[in-house]
Parts: C-alpha cells; structure tokens; sequence
C-alpha cells in the first residue's frame, strides 16, 4: 500500500514550496467573498474578468509568476477551489460531503498534473469548525489519490503517475484541533484504502490463509488479539455451514478473529463480515458473464478488517470483536450439493436449496458462534449477501435489517454522517415462512421475493435476542454511486461507519429483543 503522509504544518502561504498550493473559496449570502485574506486582492481580480465566482465544483489553476499581489509565492502552482455558499447549508453532514467531494476533485486535479506535493491553506474564516475541514477535505483527498498498482510492473497508472506522496494543511490557527481531525481522517482513509486493496486482490491473490495471516500481521503492529479457527477446529466446534461451504475447494477455510479489548472492562461489539474469497455459486454454478465480480464477495470482510486496523489505532472504549468466516464457493468433487442437509452451530438443520446462497451459510456459524462466545451487547455484520439488494435500491443505498429499532435508528445516522446510506427493510414472520423446510428446520432460499429479506432472516435465527443488524452492501460494495473520492470499481463502502459507529459509541442503551 501507498503511504501519503498527511501533515499539518504551520508554514506561512509564501513558505510552502510544493508542487501545488490549494485555497479554498466560499461565497456569503450575497456573493461575496469568504476565504483567506491574503488571497483577497487575486481574487478580486479574478472576479472582475469573470474568471473565477467561487461556486461549488469550481476551480481555477494559475502559474507563477502570480501578479502583483504575490511575488512571494513559491509554489509551482496555485489552485483556487469554490465551495459554494456554505452558510446556506444548514446541515453538517452536507458540509462534510461537500468536503469530500471537494477534496476527491483536488486529488484528481492533481492526477492530471502528476502533483506529488500538494499543500492546503486551511481557511481562517468561521463557516465550519477548522476541525471539519480539515478533516473532510484530507478524507476526500486520500480517499480520491486511491490507486491499485500492485499488479502493475511499472506501479504507475498508464500516464506514469503514481499518486500524491505528501498532503501538507498550512494552519496559522486551531492548529491542535486540525490534526488531531487530520488523524481521524488519516485512520479512517487507511483502513477504507486497506478493504479496497483486498478487495482488487483476484480470488488468487487473496485466499482465506492471506486473510488470516493480514490478521496476523495487524496483531503483531496494534493492541489486537488474533485467533484462527483452523478447519479442524471449524469440524471439532461444528462450524457446518463454513466446513458445508469449503467442501467444493482445494483452499483451506479460516475463521479469522480479532479482538481489542480496552483496560476498563465494559460492553462488547461484535462485528461479522462475509470473507468470500471467490463466489463461483458451487454447484449451482453462476452464469459465466460476470462471475469475475465475485472476487468481491469478501469486501464485508474486509471491511470488518480494515475497521479493526483503525480500532487498533484508535483505542475505543469499548470491546470490539471481529470475527470473518473465510473460504471460496467452489464446484470441486466434494461439493455441496442442492438437496443436502447441514447442521450449523448451535444445531439448527438447514436445507441446500441453492449451494450458490452459500453467504448466509457461514455467516450464520459465525454469528452463532461469536454471541456464544463472546456475549455482545450488539452485533453488526456486513455482507455482499444478495443480487436481490442490488434490485431493491440500485448502488446508491445499502440495505440495513434489524431486530432492534435504536441500533438501526443509530446506524443509520452514522450512515447519513459518513455519505454512506442505509435504508432500512422489514423483518417479519411471513418472510420466515419462505424459509421453512419439509425436512429440515430452515433451508437457505426463499424463493425470488424479497430475496433480500429471506436471506436476512435467516441470519436472523441464529442471533437470538442480541441486538443485531445486517447491511446487505451487495449494491455498495462496488460500483458504489460514482463521486470523485469513490474511485471505479470496490468503495471500501461499511468502513467508515464502522468507524464512526465505535466513534460514537458511548454506552449500549439497546433494549433486548424477547
Ligand atoms: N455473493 C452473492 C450475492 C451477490 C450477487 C452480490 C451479485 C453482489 C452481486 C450471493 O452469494 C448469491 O449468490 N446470492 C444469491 C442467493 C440466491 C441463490 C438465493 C442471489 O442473490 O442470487
Ligand atoms: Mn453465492
Ligand atoms: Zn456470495
């Protein structure tokens, strides 16, 4: 992975001598100007020949030598970027994606100019915390300098750029809280950065043993504690529906779990991602065009990983369990067949209608089996579960399922905060009956209504009373609505909310399901 180093440093304007400087322009009610007075004059002039107004999404790039106003400069170029009218938004979380987005078309306007330098005048004027901007605008910047070159022998995109190397935000002012909003922004685009890195790994590159021995790494470098449940132990435990799915595969299954657990003694989050390394559909093979898109099927994973990278760094106060269940989906000589019965743990029967619904098979296990063990007061589990999602809400929103109103009621504002929706969908008795079998308890497919919900209840039967909430990010995971920090292709879409979410987290006020 790339290490863009994001610094705040309290360089005068005229003493910064990267590639490129960036001010930031906002309008008041009238149309006037509100930004750094030092750019005052140019952009008086700018105005004046209609040049430049400021507006959202606008910007204007100058080179030296920058006129009369500013001789003293020593950047290689200046870029003016309009925000619009802020104080017209009445609403934060929209300034925060304002942010972003201003900062993502930074990061491409830097592409286009191979700018490895960048440095950022943070505003001294009051329309938002310095905090926030600093923050939003590094995360957009980060999340749009986002490249995958691994795979790349030359490890530079086909124009021979290799993306930004250093981030500097120039601040005269509040200079304490902008970094330590510059960290926060740095964690969070990290582990977002992580989950699409795995997530671009090819079914080859990122097998169930590379999952397991990332956890391994990340133990060794931050306060977490892993286990790796192996198949032996998945057989001696009865994890069946991990054991059921990974019989079709030559690669070994893991079940990966991280731990952080802080000093005090408290409450405990366990949060479940789907590591589907590649989904093939088993024996009930997918249809060829577009297979490749299941090496994808492990972005809920991956999220959940990446998620601990930052709880690591951040030292919540509250106990975080991660735990991902890991394996391909494969039509090898053992394979599950349609028709076969498979016990899970805890014991629940369940009939193979589909091998190719194989998600909610081990994650099913899973979540049995990290409430028992480990008792949390709320579980999240993030899962790329069904093409069904994928036709309820498009790319836009991610499906959230619920047993408990307040955990979805939290989540969804921490969705709405972090620019990624969750829309809500019903639980309800009536979907469990599209799962019942006449020879087993349940069996793994509901039929083709609401596919989204039937396979959300059927995690649903193995969470008990813990407060519990599934997003479906089938839709998100890529393709994710295209803005500029959100690159083609994986989003790292969960991350930040998973973030944000133990952010936030305070105490576990979730009243029991009964
Ligand atoms: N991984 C897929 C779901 C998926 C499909 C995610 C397309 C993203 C894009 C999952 O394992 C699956 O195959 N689900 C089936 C379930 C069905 C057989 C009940 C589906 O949604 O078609
Ligand atoms: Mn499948
Ligand atoms: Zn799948």
């Amino acid at each position: 992975m790339k290490n863009t180093k994001l610094v705040v440093s309290t360089k005068k304007v005229e003493e910064y001598s990267g590639d490129l400087l960036v001010t930031l322009v906002a309008l008041d009610e009238q149309g006037g100007y509100v930004g750094d007075d030092y750019f005052r004059p140019l952009l008086e002039s700018l105005v004046q020949y209609k040049e430049f107004s400021g507006k959202k999404d606008e910007q204007i790039q100058l080179y030296p030598p920058f006129g009369p106003f500013f001789g003293k400069l020593k950047c290689r170029r200046l870029l003016l970027v309009g925000l619009g009218c802020l104080n017209a938004i009445t609403d934060l979380n929209v300034k925060k994606e304002l942010l972003r987005t201003a900062g993502g078309a930074i990061a491409a306007q830097c592409k286009s100019n191979k700018v490895t330098n960048v440095g950022i005048c943070m505003p001294n004027y009051s329309g938002l915390p310095d905090i926030t901007i600093g923050e939003f605008l590094s995360e957009g910047i980060l999340l749009g300098d986002y490249r995958f070159l691994k795979y790349k022998t030359k490890k530079k995109d086909e124009d021979g750029y290799a993306g930004l190397t250093k981030i500097e935000l120039l601040a005269t002012t509040h200079v304490k809280a902008i970094r330590s909003g510059a960290t926060k922004a740095s964690n969070s685009a990290k582990a977002v950065i992580t989950a699409r890195d795995m997530a671009n790994e090819p079914g080859n590159g990122l097998t169930p043993s590379h999952f397991s021995q990332y956890a391994i790494g990340l133990a060794e470098s931050l306060p977490l504690r892993c286990t790796i449940l192996e198949k032996k132990d998945m057989i001696d435990l009865g994890l069946g529906g991990i054991i059921a799915v990974n019989q079709g595969s030559d690669e070994p299954p893991k079940v990966v779990i991280l731990e952080y657990s802080p000093k005090q003694k408290g409450e405990t989050i366990l949060l479940v991602g789907k590591g589907l390394t590649f989904d093939s559909g088993g024996v009930s093979l997918k249809p060829a065009q577009g297979m490749m898109d299941m090496k994808y099927d492990m972005c809920g994973g991956a999220a959940v990983l990446a998620a601990m990278e930052a709880v690591g760094r951040e030292k919540p106060a509250v106990r975080v369990v991660a735990i991902v269940p890991a394996t391909d989906n494969m039509a090898g000589g053992g394979a599950l067949k349609p028709g076969d019965i498979i016990t899970h743990y805890g014991g629940i029967t369940s009939e193979i209608e589909s091998t190719d619904a194989e998600g909610r098979l081990i994650l099913a296990d899973a979540l049995a089996y990290g409430i028992e063990k480990f008792h949390p007061d709320c579980v999240i589990d993030l899962a790329t579960l069904t093409g069904s999602a994928i036709f309820a809400l498009g790319h836009h929103y991610c499906a959230l399922l619920s047993n408990n109103d307040k955990l979805a009621e939290k989540l969804i504002a921490v969705g709405t905060a972090c620019a990624e929706p969750l829309w809500r969908l019903p639980l309800g008795e009536m979907y469990v009956k599209q799962i019942k079998s006449q020879v087993a308890d349940i069996k793994n497919t509901g039929g083709k209504p609401a596919g989204c919900i039937t396979a959300a209840e059927y995690l649903h039967q193995f969470v008990g009373s813990t407060p519990w909430a599934h997003l479906d990010i089938a839709g998100t995971a890529w393709d994710f609505s295209e803005k500029t920090y959100i690159p083609k292709g994986p989003s790292g879409f969960g991350v930040r909310i998973l973030i944000e979410f133990l952010r936030r987290w305070e105490t576990c006020n979730f009243p029991t399901v009964d």
